[in-house]
């Protein structure tokens, strides 16, 4: 007989309670509680009995594990590749989040088509086998080792795979999945969070890589609960501004790579292409110069990228003046403003501000700051930087220019991409060994950048 459990979950981050309550204890959102059913059935999963390796498992010693076991498959988009640290782990489950139409179902159907050596399963509980056909002739490339199926029960999804045996699974996406050992609606945390189980279950016992699709909601997270990110090996966010072609694939957890890697993509009418050389399309060409614009060598993860920034100060009509920032921390804004104002005697208390970063990109790396600041300072005197210059360097509260990491990669980008003056802070000087063509400027406050520039 089974037995039946009931418990009450909050459905934002997965605290279990045995009594309803308005206000959950751990994340403080108002009225998530919701009733679950657990039935405590003797779970088998499907493939256990086959690949009872499981159960033999004895412990190992170090020495004994050869390095062979963790091989790698390589997809043929070097973008994922990279992001994935190197290649897809066997055995390994990767989530990807990211916001519905962003296209995450797109890159993954694309990936595995073009995978072709090795026998891909796509799960899909969202769309019709058609209206996947559909998105896969709009790609156009044919693949004969490429398997589609529709469902959402997790059993019938493990027996079809142990018809086919694929080398790499896609599951779209988790919010779908329903597991036959939980009551409750397919997208409820107990629900994802028990798929997602058994389908970690699943890779380890018979080593097969598997992505997880999952949405994210309005706040950025992953629709849900957090524990997710606990039970994968690694998560990729897939972002971006759907006003713009651009999206990007950022690692955000890997067990098995560089944790802050980072992949460009444009959306196009044949799906997604790779963007080898974002510097490039971060900075536009433009041929008269504009006061406003400077161009900071930031990093993203291990990746040096050239990024224009944009500002825009105007005499503020109302009385209060606004600062309205897209791709930059508001306070971060803020915090520079007040240095301008203080350090330098620039008045933006009275003045509008506005920034953006181009592309659409996000932007934490606090090397940008000097770039910001040039970018206000021109657009405050209304005086064009050369297009030439770019910079990179921190900004302290005392107008102080601090020295920034990984200062040669960034360099040696600039100095790739045809500038002829890259302005860093003195403090970088003693980190710089290797001779670059490149002219190199040292400053150490913002009053010196000023009379360098202006
Ligand atoms: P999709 O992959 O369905 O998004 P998600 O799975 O994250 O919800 O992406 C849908 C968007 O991508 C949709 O707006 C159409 C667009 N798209 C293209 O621009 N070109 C293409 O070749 C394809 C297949 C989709
Ligand atoms: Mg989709």
């Amino acid at each position: 007989m089974s037995k039946n459990k009931t418990t009450f979950i909050c459905q934002n981050c997965g605290t279990e309670s045995a009594k309803w309550q308005g206000k959950c204890p751990s994340c403080n959102s108002w009225n998530t509680f919701v009733e679950e059913i657990i039935h405590k059935d003797n779970k088998k999963e499907i493939w256990e009995d086959e690949q009872s390796d499981v159960k033999n498992t004895r412990s190992k010693k170090l020495g004994e594990i050869s390095d062979s076991e963790t091989v790698r498959i390589l997809t043929k988009d070097n973008e994922l590749n990279r992001v994935l640290g190197g290649g897809i782990v066997e055995g390994s489950v990767i989530l990807v989040a990211g916001e519905p139409g962003i296209g995450k179902s797109t890159l993954f159907l694309q990936a595995c088509l073009q995978m072709n050596t090795i026998t891909t399963l796509y799960i899909s509980g969202e769309e019709s086998l058609q209206q996947i056909k559909m998105r896969a002739d709009r790609l156009k490339i044919a693949n004969d080792n490429f398997y589609l199926l529709t469902s959402t029960d997790t059993q019938t999804i493990f027996n079809e795979i142990k018809k086919i045996r694929p080398q790499l699974v896609v599951i779209d996406s988790i919010q779908t999945l329903e597991s036959q050992f939980i009551e409750s609606a397919p997208g409820s945390v107990s629900q994802v969070r028990e798929c997602t189980a058994e389908i970690v279950r699943f890779a380890k016992a018979t080593n097969t890589p598997v992505f997880i699709i999952g949405h994210i909601t309005k706040d950025g997270s992953i629709a849900g609960p957090k524990v997710l990110e606990h039970m994968v090996d690694t998560v990729l966010q897939f972002e971006g501004d759907r006003h713009y072609a651009y999206r990007i694939l950022r690692t955000t957890k890997n067990r098995f790579g560089n944790g802050s890697e980072l992949g460009i993509y444009e959306m196009s009418e044949g799906g997604l292409k790779q963007i080898t050389n974002p510097s490039e399309i971060l900075i536009t060409q433009k041929d008269e110069q504009l006061s406003g614009v400077a161009i900071a060598a930031m990093m993203e993860g291990a990746r040096p990228l050239l990024i224009e920034t944009q500002a825009l100060v105007t005499h503020a009509v109302y009385g209060t003046p606004q600062r309205t920032v897209t791709g930059y921390d508001l306070r971060r804004l803020q915090l520079l403003l007040a240095v301008l104002e203080k350090r330098g005697g620039f008045h933006f208390g009275v003045k509008d501000v506005f920034l953006n970063m181009a592309g659409g990109i996000k932007v934490e790396d606090p090397a940008i700051d000097l770039a910001v600041i040039c970018a206000l300072l021109s657009s405050y005197e209304d005086k064009p930087i050369p297009m030439s210059i770019c910079f990179v360097g921190e900004v302290g509260l005392s107008g102080e220019v601090r020295a920034v990491s990984r200062i040669e990669q960034r360099i040696a980008e600039a100095e790739k991409l045809g500038f002829e003056k890259i302005i860093v802070s003195k403090f970088n000087k003693k980190s710089i060994s290797s001779t670059f063509k490149i002219q190199i400027s040292f400053v150490s406050t913002i009053e010196e950048l000023y009379r360098i520039l202006f």
